[in-house]
């Protein structure tokens, strides 16, 4: 299981809930891979996944247009193809695919690293300068 960790924080609260939400979604997705790919359990996972996507990303991307953050555009695209990946991932669920909270687990992790640690902390200057905390 993965621990909340001061890793994963930016210092603004709203994103910081965020990510510690992230981190509920992946240990919810080990569980779903302890479980066989129990079907309520992928479900749940995607669900998780939609609202993070819906509500975290639009959070800081509002951040970035109010701080008229220059890295904007490919922090965005980021966003869009964790959101694409999400939809791909119900899809396959749609027909009847569960066998897939390795692959989700994988990327949830992939996500964590090169997204949460990486292009998440490359704003915290930019927003902190503007008094977004
Ligand atoms: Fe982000």
């Amino acid at each position: 299981m993965f621990k909340q960790n001061d890793k994963y924080n930016v210092n603004i609260s709203i994103i910081d809930e965020g990510h510690s939400k992230f981190i509920d979604i992946v240990n919810k997705a080990i569980v779903a891979k302890q479980h066989n790919n129990n079907a309520e359990k992928v479900k749940d996972v995607l669900n998780e996944m939609t609202m993070y996507a819906l509500s975290h990303f639009s959070t800081e991307e509002a951040y970035m247009i109010e701080s008229d953050y220059p890295e904007s555009q490919h922090h965005k695209e980021e966003h869009h193809l964790f959101t694409i990946r999400t939809i791909a991932y119900l899809n396959r669920v749609i027909n009847g695919d569960y066998q897939i909270s390795g692959e989700i687990l994988e990327y949830l992790q992939q996500w964590l690293v090169h997204h949460i640690q990486g292009t998440d902390k490359e704003y915290i200057d930019c927003f902190c300068k503007n008094s977004l905390d």
